[in-house]
């Protein structure tokens, strides 16, 4: 069988990601394996003709493709998705169509299972046969446990693709509102006040839909605000995964990420990101903009932040896009609205826009952030472990970060929680005790709040 692995790592061969394919390649040497970097060689594939044939017809010889990725900001690299969203755009699909295809990252399982929801769905819409996803916590290779675990997955995946299992399809084919927004002329603007706006957008042309939404936005906020468009910005490239910035958060790049990032969208207020749907994510360049902010590490950098998404195509179609977007709001402390085209008509769209806008200023005003959703909450305990711990050599400005800002909230630093447990637990053995605990229940829980209530 002839196994075709696309590498999404930038960093090619030397990848975590590698070690678990070379690890199966070891376990089943009777197949044929052929590696394609392809996130490390996305430039050459997109520049030079004969490269990116021979990658096509590798795909089209194989049996099975395994999509081998690191988690990159809840998703795949910028890299991996521009080859994706090559694929569609030379109209390579026959290439893939009736492949069996599985996916294998590794990560720190901060929302691996969006990213293997992005690649099945990629992988329905190429018209592979998608058998299913092992996701790798980065070190779980150096436990017999889990390598034992790999080698059952890998197994299970080659005798299924020997033995053709018939594979249904889970992710129905997208279709686009069909509506084409023109904005009306009737506006009433809430104005800024004293908030500072920022629109980013990745309009290329392609969309009129989203450059007449962020036209619409653009024209509420009368106050301090300015359009950018990514495709301006000076970014030489996708983050190449070096970690060098962990140190003391100095990228390797030398273009304008960083200097755009910190003069145009720390100081803003409200960030609308707008955008529209390319394959089932945004465009690679929204990705390389979540990518390259990595050089700030694990921190909440646009903590309080209101941020509304403006998204041009059928985000109600993708939830895991959605997610991704939400879940990257919520992580860094920030309050997340979201505005789609998908509507019956321009007067709805123009109605949703204005709302958003207004509302968006209010929160603003307000301070307003809601409460953390799991999302945010589990990412914390992620993060917080991971920098305290295996992470720390490499992340030691994200370690001085947590450090100063209390984020390293271990239960064990808890005395009062600890103290009340080591009085309780051995009183809660005695049959009496307990059965009066848990007869007043109700009470115990909502005892106190009675204090707060009283003098709220
Ligand atoms: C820019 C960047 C973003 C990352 N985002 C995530 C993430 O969202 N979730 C996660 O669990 N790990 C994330 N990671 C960690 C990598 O997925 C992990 O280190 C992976 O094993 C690297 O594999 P590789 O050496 O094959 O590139 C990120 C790493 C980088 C450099």
């Amino acid at each position: 069988m002839k196994i075709v692995v696309l590498n999404g790592s930038p960093k090619g061969d030397i990848s975590v990601t590698m070690q678990y394919v070379a690890f199966i390649r070891k376990k089943f040497p009777e197949h044929r394996y052929e590696i394609l970097n392809v996130a490390h060689d996305i430039r050459k594939l997109e520049k030079d003709t004969e490269a990116w044939n021979k990658t096509i017809e590798s795909i089209r010889s194989a049996d099975m493709v395994l999509w081998a990725f690191p988690l990159y900001y809840l998703v795949v690299s910028s890299q991996y998705k521009r080859f994706i969203e090559l694929i569609f755009e030379r109209k390579a699909q026959d290439a893939c169509a009736g492949t069996y295809a599985a996916s294998l990252s590794t990560s720190i399982h901060f929302f691996d299972q969006i990213a293997h929801a992005y690649i099945h769905a990629v992988s329905d819409d190429l018209g592979m046969k998608y058998l299913g996803f092992y996701s790798a916590e980065m070190r779980d290779l150096l436990s017999d446990e889990e390598r034992k675990r790999l080698e059952k997955f890998a197994s299970l995946l080659i005798t299924a693709v020997q033995e053709k299992v018939p594979v249904q399809r889970e992710n129905a084919p997208l279709v686009w509102p069909a509506h084409t927004y023109v904005p009306g002329k009737e506006q009433k603007s809430p104005g800024t006040g004293t908030k500072k706006v920022v629109i980013l957008t990745d309009s290329d042309g392609s969309s009129p839909n989203l450059a007449a939404m962020t036209d619409r936005l653009l024209k509420n906020f009368s106050g301090s605000s300015e359009m950018i468009n990514l495709h301006d910005v000076n970014i030489k490239g996708g983050c190449l995964g070096c970690c060098q910035c962990g140190y003391d958060n100095t990228c390797v790049y030398t273009d304008g990420y960083a200097d755009f990032f910190k003069n145009k969208l720390v100081p803003a207020d409200i960030i609308i990101m707008a955008g529209s749907v390319h394959d089932r994510y945004l465009s690679s360049a929204w990705k390389q903009f979540f990518d390259r902010s990595f050089f700030l590490g694990h921190t909440p950098a646009l903590e309080g932040r209101q941020i509304g998404f403006v998204i041009a195509g059928p985000l109600g179609q993708i939830p895991s896009l959605k997610e991704a977007l939400a879940a990257w709001a919520d992580n860094g402390g920030c309050h997340a609205q979201f505005v789609t085209d998908e509507v019956s008509g321009s007067g709805e769209l123009d109605a949703l826009l204005d709302a958003m806008a207004a509302r968006l200023v209010r929160c603003a005003e307000a301070g307003y952030i809601p409460p953390r959703t799991f999302y945010a909450i589990g990412g914390h305990k992620v993060f917080r472990d991971s920098i305290y711990g295996g992470l720390r050599i490499a992340f030691q400005a994200d370690y001085r970060y947590y450090r100063e800002h209390g984020m390293f909230d271990f239960p064990q630093g808890d005395l009062k929680t600890r103290l009340f447990n080591a009085v309780l637990i051995p009183l809660m053995r005695i049959p009496g005790f307990r059965k009066k605990v848990f007869a007043d229940m109700k009470h115990h829980m909502t005892a106190p709040f009675g204090q707060v209530l009283r003098n709220a």
